[in-house]
């Protein structure tokens, strides 16, 4: 088998233009992984459940005490913030940067007005432990003067590590399946000439777009279906994994045999104990950088689909009326938007009609 292009969509665009000269340095693409040699048995799949890709945050805390450690104190501290911080943990005694409520109320505030993310008042723990590492890149010792320095210099990159280290990403491939069922009946009626054009706005790590990709070759029985995908996200880290499309054996390990088979290449040598989406897959993907919160999408409907799973629940109600209203007009009269399992849109009946199980048509069309 070979990796050479056979599908009808022009050559992939890069994903996301450069920023710096450092980031484009280090985008290099990845070795093609050899396609899975006929006879060669599928990993099996395991009893263990798929690990969520970002740790849970830790139990709430009321308190968040400032402490000027002896220097004899620093190294240990230090080691166990470390510690602390793999195993997703913030243990108050082992603080190493000042944390104060006051920090708190400004990160909440700041990730509001940037991202639209309403942070729970109790994910303290979870904004020391995801910030703190921004700290120690940046040599600063207290979040004052981090954010001080951050709202001060309009540095765009260092915007993006803000957004990019509060933002969750928690996602797997066919997630919450029957959405896929119901994709994938809808395609089945559909004039095979016509392009499908589906949108999934809050795409995280790939594994959504690709589980769409995955269901439109299943439903016009085609590795080229004309099916055109476009995932986006606000988070540019989990961006560029998408379109990797490299995913550790547990990613994958709760997938049909038989859709490992078909639709992912295992990794060897250096990719060992990884798969990597077939290219195929790839070419009805595009991934871009599109915050639903800014003014301007680049994004052109009509889509026939919008997969917005798992994203709204970060927002609040008028923000997410402000956004479904934008939906409006860029999905088909007769399309279908598709929310995640604990979002329901009953505030914008006047926008949105619910189908049932998160299934949504427009108000303003009847079948
Ligand atoms: C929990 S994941 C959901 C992933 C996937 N849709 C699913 O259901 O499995 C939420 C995603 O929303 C993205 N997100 C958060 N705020 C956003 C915004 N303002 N605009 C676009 N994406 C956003 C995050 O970066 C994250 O990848």
């Amino acid at each position: 088998m070979s990796d050479k292009p056979e599908s009808k969509f022009p050559p992939r665009a890069p994903l996301l233009p450069p920023r710096s000269p450092l980031e484009a340095s280090t985008r290099k693409p990845l070795a093609p992984l050899p396609p899975l040699r006929a006879g060669t048995p599928a990993p099996r799949p395991a009893a263990a459940p798929l690990r969520p890709s970002v740790p849970a945050p830790a139990a709430p805390r009321t308190t968040a005490p400032l402490r000027s450690p002896a220097p004899t104190a620093v190294a240990g501290a230090a080691a166990r913030a470390r510690i602390n911080e793999v195993l997703g943990k913030v243990d108050s005694s082992g603080r190493e940067f000042a944390f104060t409520s006051a920090d708190f109320e400004r990160v909440r505030a700041l990730i509001y007005k940037h991202a639209g993310i309403a942070l729970s008042p109790i994910k303290q723990d979870m904004v020391y432990s995801r910030l703190a590492r921004r700290l120690r890149a940046r040599g600063e010792n207290r979040f004052s003067d981090y954010l001080d320095a951050l709202e001060r210099s309009n540095d765009a990159k260092e915007w993006e590590e803000f957004v990019n280290a509060l933002t969750t990403n928690l996602t797997s491939f066919f997630r919450e399946a029957h959405h896929f069922d119901s994709l994938a009946t809808v395609l089945r009626g559909f004039d095979p000439k016509r392009t499908v054009k589906i949108w999934c706005c809050a795409a995280s790590t790939g594994e959504e777009p690709y589980s769409l990709a995955i269901t439109a070759c299943e439903a016009y029985n085609s590795m080229t279906p004309p099916v055109q995908i476009i995932a986006t996200d606000l988070d540019t880290n989990v961006l560029k994994h998408g379109e990797q499309g490299v995913y550790g054996m547990d990613r994958v390990e709760r997938l049909q045999r038989d859709r490992l088979q078909k639709f992912f290449l295992k990794g060897t040598g250096e990719h060992a104990g990884k798969v990597r989406v077939r290219p195929e897959l790839q070419r009805l993907l595009s991934f871009r950088r599109l915050n639903l919160l800014e003014p301007a999408w680049p994004v052109q409907g009509p889509f026939d689909a919008i997969f917005c799973r798992n994203v709204m629940i970060y927002f609040d109600k008028p923000t997410q009326y402000t956004i479904l209203k934008r939906f409006v007009p860029l999905l088909r009269p007769e399309g279908l938007m598709y929310a995640g399992h604990s979002e329901n849109f009953m505030h914008a009946a006047d926008l949105f009609r619910s189908l049932g199980r998160t299934v949504y048509a427009r108000a303003d069309h009847r079948a």
